[in-house]
């Protein structure tokens, strides 16, 4: 009684660890899953799923495809399958993480307010930047500024913008970022390179980036007043390596994998392009709104040091101490200007009054 219970329970397991066991031979003995397909459709009518098991593994010796090129007989192509499901976590986490900064930049902007200077403007003007710096920094924020909101329209359009503005609306805006995307990017890549060049020289660490890094620059002093720096700070020599330099880089390059899709890249390369494209654009996003803020409502007086070239000698005392003394010294490229036109001096005092 016991003995033909356990073999009523011990033989079908044994069937079955002998059928594992057997199985890679098996298989071998039936390239491409055929007879594993035929006898599929016996049990399971329409089930195909051994038949594209093998033609995802390239297991199939007859798939064969009409393109001609890098997919040449890649019928089905299992990392597209991984990009798909990469894709959307990736997104959602950089819309957070852009998400972040706007909030901390806000909640920065209620605590603190606008950086102002402590002392009154001397009237004093000085050469901050040059017309060329001035022409190159503009092209590259106006085209990232572009870049960066139109391709968050086609990253996340479709999920925020579409069922508020509905799908008309919606299509012309997809159109139009797309194809102001496409445009942009290479005025984007074009300037890169020259930014680079005309401002890596004022971006290696030097004296004062140890003591700024320490206190974080004094921004979050209750004295308000700010660590010596050079011409850039710690925290602007930071961004320029990470915004400008490493990110725009891989940005420029995964950018024209995706954009010329002729030059004989296959789908993995552009899976790759697209996702290392999404990651370096998201963080881009959040670091330029630090920037952005910082540039423009943040600190008071730096906005028109970039539009118009010049900022006052107490702004530059109290933001940039070494390099004002640098320049007070004649040490410095930048230098005094007495020929400043008296409408940048009114807009700098304007700029900058308590
Ligand atoms: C609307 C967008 C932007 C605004 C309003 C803005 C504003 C400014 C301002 C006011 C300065 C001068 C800061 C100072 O005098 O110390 C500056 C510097 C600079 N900006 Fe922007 N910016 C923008 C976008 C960008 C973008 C997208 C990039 C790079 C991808 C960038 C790269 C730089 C660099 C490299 C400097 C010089 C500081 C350094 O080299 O460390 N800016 N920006």
């Amino acid at each position: 009684m016991i003995r033909s219970f356990a073999c009523e329970r011990m033989l079908p397991l044994l069937a079955l660890m002998l059928a594992l066991a057997l199985s890679p031979f098996a298989l071998a003995a039936d390239p491409g899953g055929a007879k594993e397909q035929a006898q599929r459709q016996l049990t399971q009518p329409g089930n195909n799923a051994p038949f594209y098991r093998d033609v995802r593994e390239g297991a199939n010796p007859y798939q064969t495809t009409q393109v001609r090129g890098v997919e040449t007989n890649i019928l089905v192509q299992p990392s597209g399958q991984t990009w798909r499901e990469l894709r959307p976590p990736i997104s959602l986490t950089g819309g957070l993480l852009i998400a972040v900064a706007l909030l901390a930049v806000f909640a920065f902007y209620w605590w603190r307010g606008p950086i102002g200077m402590h002392d009154p403007a001397t009237g004093k003007l000085i050469k901050r930047f040059s017309d060329a710096e001035r022409f190159t920094h503009w092209t590259v924020a106006i085209s990232v500024c572009i870049l960066g909101i139109t391709g968050l329209v086609i990253s996340f359009g479709k999920v925020i913008l579409l069922p508020v503005i509905g799908y008309t609306l919606f299509s012309w805006l997809a159109i139009l970022s797309k194809n102001l995307h496409n445009f942009v990017a290479p005025v984007f890549f074009c300037a890169l390179p020259v930014m680079i060049v005309l401002f890596i020289r004022d971006n290696f660490p030097e004296r004062g980036d140890l003591k700024w890094v320490l206190s974080f620059g004094g921004l979050f002093s209750k004295s308000g007043l700010e660590s010596p720096s050079g011409r850039f700070n710690f925290g602007e020599k930071v961004l320029f390596w990470w915004m400008a330099t490493i990110l725009g880089v891989v940005l420029c390059a995964s950018g024209a994998v995706l954009l010329f899709p002729n030059f004989a890249q296959g789908r993995e390369l552009m899976q790759t392009a697209n996702i290392v494209h999404l990651v370096c654009a998201m963080v881009m996003i959040f670091l330029a709104s630090f920037h952005i803020y910082l540039g423009t409502i943040g600190t008071k007086g730096a906005y028109e040091g970039m539009r118009t070239g010049y900022v006052d000698e107490t702004w530059a005392k109290e933001h940039h101490l070494l390099w004002y003394e640098a320049v007070k010294a004649g040490k410095a490229r930048q230098h005094f200007a007495d020929d400043a036109p008296v409408e940048v001096k009114t807009q700098i005092a304007e700029a900058i009054k308590a």
